[in-house]
C-alpha cells in the first residue's frame, strides 16, 4: 500500500509538474483573452478607407497588438490615433514601431484593459476581437457620439446590421471580411 502511494506521488511529480508549469505559461501571455493575431497590411488600409478616415479623425484600436492600425492611420491618413493594449510587451513593441515609422507625435499607446478605458473622444473605433466581446462592447459603442464609425475585422455585431461589408481576398487566397457601422442619432 505504502509502495503504491509512493509510486502515485512520484508519477504526479514527474508527469503533472510540467503540465502545471506549461498551463501557467499559457495564461501569463494573455492568450486566455483574445490572442494576438495581426491584421494584414492590405486589410488595415481597406479598413481605414472603409471608415473614410482623414486628418481630423481620432482613431482608437481596442486591442492594438503591434500597433499597425494606429500607425497606418497616422502615417497614411494624417489622423491622430490611440492604441489600447493589455500586454505590456506589445505596447513596448508598438511604441518602437511608431518611432521607426516617424509618427510618435500623432500616435499614443496605452497599456490597459479595453473594458476600462475611456474612448468617448473617438471618431473611429477599430476592433479585431471576438464576437462575444463585440457584443459586450455594443451598448458602449451605441452611447458614442452620433456618427462615430466602428470598423471590425472578421467579426460582426450580432443583429446590429453593418452599413457596409467588404470582402478582401489576399494574394495568398485568404479571405478577410471587414464591417462598418455608424452610431445612429
Ligand atoms: C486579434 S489581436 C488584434 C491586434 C491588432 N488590432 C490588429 O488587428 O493587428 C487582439 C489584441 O487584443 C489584445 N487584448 C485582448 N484582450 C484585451 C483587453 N481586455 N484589453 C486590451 N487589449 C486586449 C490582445 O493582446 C491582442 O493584441
Amino acid at each position: 500500500m505504502k509502495i503504491a502511494f509512493s509510486l502515485i506521488l512520484l508519477f504526479g511529480f514527474f508527469y503533472l509538474t510540467p503540465l502545471i508549469v506549461f498551463s501557467q505559461e499559457i495564461t501569463s501571455d494573455f492568450s486566455d483573452l483574445v490572442p494576438f493575431v495581426t491584421t494584414p497590411d492590405e486589410v488595415v488600409e481597406a479598413m481605414l478607407k472603409l471608415a473614410e478616415i482623414d486628418e481630423n479623425d481620432i482613431l482608437y484600436d481596442l486591442g492594438s497588438g503591434d500597433g499597425r492600425i494606429p500607425i497606418a492611420a497616422a502615417k497614411l491618413f494624417g489622423a491622430n490615433a490611440i492604441g489600447v493594449e493589455i500586454d505590456a510587451a506589445l505596447v513596448a513593441l508598438a511604441k518602437q514601431n511608431a518611432l521607426k515609422s516617424g509618427v510618435s507625435d500623432r500616435v499614443t499607446f496605452v497599456q490597459g484593459d479595453l473594458f476600462e478605458i475611456d474612448f468617448s473622444d473617438a471618431t473611429i473605433l477599430v476592433v479585431y476581437l471576438f464576437p462575444d466581446i463585440n457584443l459586450k462592447l455594443r451598448p458602449k459603442f451605441l452611447k458614442m457620439k452620433p456618427g462615430t464609425r466602428i470598423v471590425s475585422h472578421r467579426f460582426d455585431m450580432g443583429d446590429w446590421k453593418p452599413e457596409k461589408t467588404e470582402r478582401i481576398v489576399l494574394p495568398d487566397g485568404k479571405e478577410h471580411l471587414i464591417y462598418l457601422w455608424r452610431v445612429p442619432q
